[in-house]
């Protein structure tokens, strides 16, 4: 039982320190990137539907405060231009798009009488400004 118990230790602290590991390697950019996608999570479950729009919809404003505050951040790190040989100014436009998005989301939220489909339609539109500038930036290596 004991011996159980001390390799179930040393398992798990292996596991933590290859996450710790992980997590050295991450970009400037990608640790901003996994909290913008942490902030957006409670977004795309409030929008999902009308009982989780009931219940999630006015803490929607928040967390795209929290998203715009990271991505004004992520908008002046030079390197994911300079990577795919592209102008900052390209790179900050494409960010100033999703952060616009995700502002009229939160406007639109924040009115009283907006439905879930509306709210669900623009999600949609700010998400697209996500995999955009994906597409265009974000390359694996
Ligand atoms: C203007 C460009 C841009 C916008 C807009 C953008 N991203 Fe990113 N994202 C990147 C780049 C560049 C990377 C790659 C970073 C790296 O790994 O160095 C990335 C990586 C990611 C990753 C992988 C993180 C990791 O573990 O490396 C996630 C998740 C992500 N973005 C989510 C989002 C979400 C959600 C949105 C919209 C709310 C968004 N991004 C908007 C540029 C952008």
């Amino acid at each position: 039982m004991l011996r159980k118990f001390a390799c179930l230790a040393a398992v798990l602290v292996t596991m933590a320190g290859f996450s710790f590991a992980a997590d050295d390697d991450e970009s400037p950019t990608g640790k901003l990137m996994e909290k913008i996608n942490n902030a957006n999570k409670p977004i795309q479950k409030a929008t999902r539907n009308a009982s989780e729009y009931a219940k999630g919809a006015s803490k929607i404003p928040d967390s795209v405060t929290e998203i715009v505050k990271l991505a004004k951040e992520a908008r002046d790190l030079k390197e994911p231009a300079e990577h795919v040989k592209k102008p900052l100014a390209e790179y900050q436009k494409s960010m100033d798009e999703m952060i616009k998005a995700a502002e009229d989301l939160s406007k639109l939220v924040a009115k009283a009488g907006t439905k879930q489909q509306a709210a669900k339609e623009a999600y949609n539109t700010y998400y697209k400004t996500c995999t955009a500038c994906h597409d265009v930036f974000k390359k694996d290596e």
